[in-house]
């Protein structure tokens, strides 16, 4: 089965962006980490980033029809900014129905009030936040546990 990992505006920036809220790992160090997790669990992996909210709306609906074949294990999304503003993303898992973690490498709750807000977590059905580019590898297995 396939792992989709699914990442949202200005987490190409990882790295460099805020290090000391987001860590020093790049991008490309998460894609690493998420390729290992998923080969101890025998998934395939599809990983993506994009600025572009319809590009996430795209790769949801990608997913959705892996789901309706039966082959897709699960949906890790960290939407970025996207979590906190966007209607289309619940609306596009909600309509696929595909079994998602919202996942945050910050500990949301902890910040700025505006980040408290989650579209996403409705439609979720797990949420995971705070561990840091770690939290990915943990979700992948939690994804391995349903
Ligand atoms: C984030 C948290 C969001 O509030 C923020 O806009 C991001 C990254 C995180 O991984 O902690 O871009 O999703």
């Amino acid at each position: 089965k396939t792992v989709f990992v699914l990442n949202g505006p200005n987490l190409n920036l990882l790295g460099t962006r805020e290090p000391a809220i987001y860590g020093a790992q790049t991008l490309a160090d998460v894609e690493r980490l998420c390729a290992a997790a998923c080969a101890r669990h025998g998934f395939a992996l599809r990983f993506h980033q994009s600025n572009h909210e319809g590009a996430l709306v795209d790769w949801l609906h990608e997913a959705g029809r892996l789901h309706a074949a039966g082959t897709l294990a699960g949906v890790v999304l960290n939407a970025g900014a996207y979590t906190h503003t966007s209607i289309a993303l619940l609306d596009a898992i909600k309509g696929t129905g595909v079994p998602l973690v919202e996942l945050h490498i910050s500990n949301v709750h902890a910040r700025e009030s505006f980040r408290h807000h989650s579209y996403i977590a409705a439609a979720a059905r797990a949420q995971l936040c705070g561990f840091g580019v770690q939290g990915y590898a943990l979700a992948i297995d939690g994804i391995a546990s349903w």
